[in-house]
């Protein structure tokens, strides 16, 4: 792995997109190796409880490397669709990742790394960051990251943003919900580390649980089904012995054996 740098500090693994001469622009290399690096956590965290993704030098991601996009142009209509499913199913695994996932984003994410920034759980970015679903404007569309980021700002956002193209700051993602916390440059990780002691003070397999939980109920056909999730969800837990160490630790005043 070369296209992607990872490094373990206790249960934080920080994930650094690292083709930073072309602004961690994804080809098809860095979507293999994401992918790949996903589907190993997902299945084994390995005592991970939170993940850091970031991108090195300049920028967090600038999409989609628009040479390895030409180039694709040569292939059948077959191997295009190929790819653009394996891009598919990067998002998708990185998006339903059981630990919380947490984006660093710095200069600029657009198309692709604004994508990369819908399936993080939590976005801390600096105030000077430039978002935008700019693929219109290369004459393609935001296709493969459309479901995530429809998810987290809205069909009316989307609409305006998906059809202009248009760069917007961190101001407006932030407004919008597609980033949770907008600091100066020099502030980025303190304000992580302060999202990684609240995430750490939580019961690991209750985080996960709750991350499935919001997927399960903003999917769920209607009000029968939710109410049926929701039902065992609780009940899963409250049952669960990290359900019970966190509840006889809050009784006897103490802290529960994970926050420890
Ligand atoms: N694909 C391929 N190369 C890219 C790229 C992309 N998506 N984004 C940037 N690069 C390359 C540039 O061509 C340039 O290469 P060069 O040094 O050989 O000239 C290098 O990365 C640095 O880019 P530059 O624009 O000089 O950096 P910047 O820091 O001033 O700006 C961005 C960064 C991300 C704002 C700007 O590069 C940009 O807008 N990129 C296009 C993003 C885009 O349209 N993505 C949608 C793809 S679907």
């Amino acid at each position: 792995m070369n296209l992607l740098l990872t490094r373990r500090d206790g249960p934080v693994e920080y994930v650094t997109l690292n083709r930073p001469d072309v602004r961690n622009a994804f080809n098809a290399g860095m979507i293999a190796e994401l992918t790949a690096w996903a589907a190993a956590r997902s299945a084994s965290p390995d005592g991970v409880r939170a993940v850091v993704i970031g991108g090195a030098g300049k920028s967090f991601c600038a999409g989609a490397d628009a040479a390895w996009l030409k180039s694709v142009a040569q292939y059948s209509e077959i191997e295009n669709v190929r790819d653009a499913t394996l891009a598919s199913q990067m998002f998708r695994a990185l998006d339903e990742l059981p630990v919380p996932v947490i984006g660093r984003v710095q200069g600029a994410a657009i198309g692709g790394g604004a994508g990369l920034v819908a399936v993080c759980d939590i976005v801390v970015a600096a105030e000077d960051a430039v978002f935008g679903f700019t693929e219109v404007k290369l004459g393609i569309v935001p296709a493969v990251i459309s479901p995530f980021v429809i998810a987290k700002i809205g069909v009316s956002a989307a609409r305006e943003l998906f059809l202009t193209g248009a760069r917007f700051p961190a101001a407006r993602a932030y407004k919008m919900d597609l980033v949770h916390a907008v600091v100066p440059g020099n502030e980025l990780d303190e304000t992580i580390e302060r999202y990684v002691a609240e995430i750490l003070a939580g019961g690991p397999e209750a985080i996960a649980a709750a991350k499935t939980l919001v997927r399960d109920v903003a999917n769920a056909r209607n009000a029968g089904d939710a109410a049926a999730i929701t039902a065992n969800a609780l009940a899963g837990r409250r049952a669960s012995a990290e359900g019970q160490e966190g509840l006889r630790a809050f009784l006897e005043k103490r802290k529960p054996g994970w926050a420890k």
